[in-house]
């Protein structure tokens, strides 16, 4: 096959042809499927079905987790978050179900009081946030909600453009803060190096309130070669001199049951116990039973780890076919560049700029739907219009493998629409 730049205007009007031909009889199967969400599959849910049964009520100070109270979680699911994100218990409070609330919360009670005692609320201030892009569309909803203003910074191979981020947080003190997903980053699949780590910990910053929104959604999701590791974030901050500057997230829902699962929020001593102030105000106690059953069938992190290998099974042929219908596809007309991902829900694809809009709506009008262009950057723009994710873990095989063939012609057709 020959580059698409090295084809003849004959060549193009010839393959266009032949393309639209393609087009036309995938039209014909009236196709129905969808891309759009990195939603565990029915299989992946399954694994964690036993969830739904649970033979006593007691943790193991005896207290009844169908009372109120423990307000900062169990015990022990401290201790198994304690594990997984490599910080101490004391540091630790466990969530409800979801952990875009708690990172909904912290930065709310940044903007309603501040983020210590002796800080001012970000509300009613110009307060700008920034957004390693492409990242998780949640996360600037989640600022941009809260009245943040965006501000893109590129994503690397390593993680943020950390030249990017110094420069502009060093002269900028409205910038408080920023989002990261530092291990098998959504989209791109990425772990942040080491350095960046220690940049990001060490870094100057004109604000002195400034906070690193550290989600590490993604802790235990590997599918391929061996699990990553990515450096503490919080000790890091600490021996920079930082101790208050991150926020870890954590939860257990693509471990368990999404939207129905575990969450945790990890800081210094100081953060912690002031959000605990406030979580105090919002409630008497998170759900204690569904931590006890996620303690029956995660006791400790080595049977999480044993779960979560399952997961790999299911997981690590979906990306494969993607990655093996990309290269059968696209490597070898050069019109296209993607992320190999070993872990995480996603493979961001990148075409020739100007054609992600034109693809994602061909690929629609064969009943393909993907996410939307541009919903990984703020406000959803892509100023490239070139990006795609690409979320595999829900459907089979097969359809994968229609649904790539589909997005891969579009791309195709999209590209050369273009160069007329
Ligand atoms: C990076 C990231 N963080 C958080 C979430 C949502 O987590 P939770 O279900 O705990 O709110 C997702 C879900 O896709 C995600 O990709």
């Amino acid at each position: 096959m020959t580059a698409y730049t090295q084809l003849s205007n004959t060549d193009k009007d010839q393959l266009l042809a032949e393309l639209r031909q393609q087009y036309d009889a995938f039209a014909t199967q009236q196709l129905d499927l969808d891309m759009t969400r990195g939603k565990p599959s029915t299989q992946q849910l399954d694994l964690a079905n036993n969830l739904l049964r649970l033979d006593g009520f007691k943790d193991s100070t005896g207290a009844d987790c169908r009372n109120y109270g423990g307000l900062d979680g169990l015990p022990e699911m401290k201790a198994l978050f304690s594990d997984i994100i490599e910080t101490p218990v004391e540091n630790i409070i466990i969530g409800g179900n979801s952990s875009l609330t708690l990172m909904f919360d912290a930065l709310a009670r940044a903007c309603l009081f501040g983020v210590s005692e002796d800080t001012s609320p970000w509300h009613g201030q110009e307060v700008k946030f920034l957004c390693p892009s492409p990242g998780y569309d949640r996360h600037f909803t989640v600022s941009q909600t809260l009245g943040l203003e965006s501000i893109r910074v590129d994503m690397t191979d390593s993680g943020p453009d950390m030249d990017q981020v110094e420069a502009l947080l060093a002269q900028d003190a409205s910038i408080k803060g920023i989002w990261c997903v530092p291990k098998y980053s959504n989209p791109t699949g990425i772990t942040y190096s080491d350095e960046v780590v220690e940049r990001l910990a060490s870094m100057k910053t004109a604000a002195d309130d400034f906070r690193i929104m550290w989600d590490n959604a993604y802790a235990e999701h590997y599918f391929s070669g061996e699990l990553d590791t990515v450096k503490d974030i919080l000790a890091t901050c600490a021996a920079a001199g930082n101790p208050d500057r991150a926020y870890v997230f954590a939860s257990t829902s693509k471990m368990s049951f999404a939207g129905s699962g575990v969450s945790a929020f990890a800081s210094s001593a100081n953060n912690v116990s002031y959000a605990k102030k406030y979580i105090g105000a919002q409630s008497i106690g998170p759900d204690k039973v569904n931590q006890l059953r996620h303690l029956a069938l995660f006791p400790d992190l080595a049977s999480l780890r044993n779960h979560m290998s399952k997961h790999a099974a299911l997981l690590g042929p979906k990306f494969a076919r993607v990655e093996q219908i990309l290269n059968e596809e696209l490597a070898e007309i050069d019109i296209a560049r993607w992320t190999k991902p070993r872990g995480g829900y996603f493979t961001s694809l990148d075409l020739n700029t100007g054609s992600a809009k034109r693809t994602i709506e061909l690929s629609a009008n064969l009943g393909v739907k993907l996410t939307a262009a541009g919903a990984p950057f703020p406000y959803g723009v892509d100023p490239q219009d070139n990006n795609i994710r690409i979320a595999p873990s829900f459907p089979e095989l097969d359809d994968i493998e229609t649904a790539m063939r589909v997005l891969c012609l579009s791309a195709k057709l999209a590209t050369l629409e273009a160069a007329y």
